[in-house]
């Protein structure tokens, strides 16, 4: 086929009597051929390939993103993918992508990457039965979704086709539909506003769960710690990153040129441990070592943190195709991580938890429940008070407490009876805490703790992904890890909008009226930050939600816990005394994640502020 220098010649694709071998259909071989140029082959199981949904693709290569058309405009196709041992991948393609059932009266319809190459291709050895048949499965399909048929310009290279083979395409696809009658007219490309970024796959879970091994984590060699301390390294130069909060760190590179990344924090010993625990369950991390001084010892990572590329991507006016993909990539990798790891730790129960040396301490309560203790965070940061619009003074410490909220219209409680609320479904000892199910997570996962390789290969679609920090990595009541990715990537521009400049305030506003604040909200919510929040969703709650309830519990149990830890999220992880709006506005957010009771209270609270579904 073309292909002179294969890719990844050491992997072999599992024989029949593996366990993988009913979980894929189709292969993918890629390489280079005589003239460096770009090719692969992909040979599909033709016997019931028809009859899935689903087809996964077994590949050295991972991709998760695809761009595609749709009727209304570029979208990208977010893929699921499965990591294996021996670096394979299952990418869990469709044959067609709709958007959500919320929207079946007019649905949007593209083809699967898969789809849209079989259906576009010439059967090369005659009208090769196999193949036609196929054709006529996919444009079934694409119909009996869209009610419609597709144009040559559904196709996402459409743009790149010649004249002579967009003519035969039309051809063909005119028979292929023809058996279709009751076409009710032709997709037409709009130019309207984008609504939705992206179409994502259907949740996949292979029947087999892949456990990992730690082995290939990361970490400097013997001899590289031994010139750090040794003090045999030189400093370099490098920009003090910017989400970064609790540490000092620096680049250096050794006497033998090994470029390393050295941390200093009083919670070393920390995030050591919790080092060693991710290396069990995460694939995409590297383990420090500690130096004679305490410092730990990175190797270094040519990349950029998630959140600058968020910071990038809302200043080029939320446009910038690649840093979308960037994102789009990450959030997939995430869910995916992330998942993957509350499976493999959620069965490990209580006794096997101990027995791996990994006793649950709850270490993450660093940020919940430590800090309402004596009401020490919310002390610290208003125990001057707080000006608030409408109000002639500051307001003591001891009243902004007892003030009663009205946002958006409704009304709410106090901060007072809000905290000791929260107080009260996260102390450790509580029953809610005791019954939430345990599972293993990073717990501080914003995007300032996940890295993206520079080197981004658009065609491979892959830039490589690291999981950082693990100062409260470890065995933690399931809501409480969730909470802060849920927060942090949902919020984000009104979290980080100081470091955004003038031109991106929004329009929400505040007034201490007759000894109420009164919040009107004005949350803006754009197509990436809504895409996240479904792959967020699609890709790690509902297939968790499903995990748990197969191990005989129900996470909606659980959800009040959720619900004040995006409370706390909100209004203690940090200071907005400067600022009567942005505090106005964050404990507003707050105050209404905290009513939730349940995932349709949660979602509701979303809609609330703007997402759809
Ligand atoms: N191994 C590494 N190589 C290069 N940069 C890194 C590495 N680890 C962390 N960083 C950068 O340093 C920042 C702070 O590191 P992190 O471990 O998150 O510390 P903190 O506890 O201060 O948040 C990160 O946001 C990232 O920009
Ligand atoms: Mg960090």
């Amino acid at each position: 086929m073309g292909i002179e220098q294969q890719e990844f010649v050491d992997l072999e694709v599992p024989s029949p009597t593996s366990p993988l071998w009913s979980e894929f259909d189709a292969v993918r071989f890629a390489g280079h051929g005589a003239n460096g140029d770009d090719r692969s082959v992909k040979i599909l199981n033709l016997v019931d390939i028809c009859q899935k949904e689903t087809i996964n693709l077994l590949s050295f290569k991972e991709r998760r993103v695809f761009e595609t058309l749709s009727p209304r405009g570029k979208r990208f196709m977010c893929v699921q993918v499965t990591t294996l041992p021996k670096r394979l991948k299952i990418q869990h393609d469709q044959w067609v992508y709709t958007t959500a059932s919320g929207e079946a009266d007019k649905p949007e319809v593209a083809f699967g990457f898969m789809a849209d190459m079989l259906l576009s291709s010439a059967c090369v050895y005659g009208k090769a039965i196999h193949a036609h048949n196929i054709k006529e499965v996919v444009a079934g399909r694409y119909f009996s979704k869209s009610r419609t048929h597709p144009t040559v310009r559904s196709f996402c290279r459409s743009s790149d086709f010649h004249l002579v083979y967009s003519n035969w395409l039309s051809q063909e696809l005119t028979k292929l539909f023809a058996p279709f009658k009751e076409i009710i007219g032709l997709y037409h490309l709009g130019t309207s506003i984008e609504q939705r970024l992206i179409f994502l796959g259907e949740n996949y879970t292979t029947k087999t769960l892949i456990s990992l091994l730690s082995s290939g984590t990361k970490q400097i060699s013997d001899e590289t710690l031994r010139q750090f301390n040794n003090g045999q390294i030189t400093r370099l130069q490098y920009e003090t990153p910017i989400f970064s909060f609790n540490s000092i760190s620096y680049k250096a590179r050794t006497h033998d040129g090994v470029e390393i990344f050295v941390k200093e924090t009083p919670f070393a010993k920390e995030e050591k441990h919790g080092a060693e625990l991710a290396a069990r369950f995460l694939p995409r991390m590297m383990n420090p070592r500690i130096a004679a001084k305490g410092e730990l010892v990175y190797p270094f990572f040519q990349g950029t943190t998630k959140s600058d590329i968020r910071l990038s991507y809302i200043r080029s006016g939320y446009k910038d195709q690649d840093l979308t993909q960037r994102l789009l990539h990450v959030e997939m990798v995430q869910a995916e991580d992330t998942l993957r790891a509350y499976r493999q730790s959620l069965s490990l129960t209580g006794n096997s938890i101990d027995r791996a040396g990994a006793q649950p301490k709850y270490n993450i309560q660093r940020f919940f429940h430590d800090r309402l203790i004596n009401d020490s965070r919310m002390r610290q940061y208003y125990g001057k008070g707080m000006n608030l619009p409408g109000a002639s003074r500051s307001i003591p410490f001891d009243q902004l407490l007892k003030l009663r909220w009205r946002i958006n219209g409704q009304r709410y409680t106090t901060l007072q009876n809000a905290f000791d609320y929260a107080r009260s479904v996260v102390a450790p000892e509580s029953s809610s805490i005791q019954r939430c199910p345990i599972a293993f997570g990073i717990g501080d996962l914003h995007g300032g703790n996940i890295m993206v390789s520079d080197v981004f290969n658009r065609k491979g679609g892959l830039s490589e992904v690291l999981f950082i920090d693990f100062e409260v990595s470890g065995f933690h009541p399931i809501m409480l890890d969730l909470a802060k990715p849920l927060y942090v990537d949902t919020m984000f521009e009104s979290l980080f909008r100081k470091f955004l400049g003038d031109g991106f305030s929004n329009g929400t506003r505040c007034r201490l009226v007759g000894g109420e604040v009164v919040v009107d909200l004005a949350h803006r919510v754009d197509t990436l930050t809504q895409s996240i929040f479904r792959i967020k969703t699609q890709c790690l709650i509902k297939p968790l939600r499903a995990e748990v309830q197969r191990l005989g519990g129900n996470l909606d149990d659980h959800v009040p816990i959720l619900a004040v830890a995006l409370f706390l999220c909100a209004t203690v992880s940090r200071n907005f005394s400067d600022d009567p709006m942005d505090f106005a506005e964050k404990f507003a957010l707050g105050m209404i994640f905290l009513r939730a009771r349940n995932w349709d209270g949660i979602e509701a609270c979303f809609r609330e502020l703007g997402f759809s579904e």
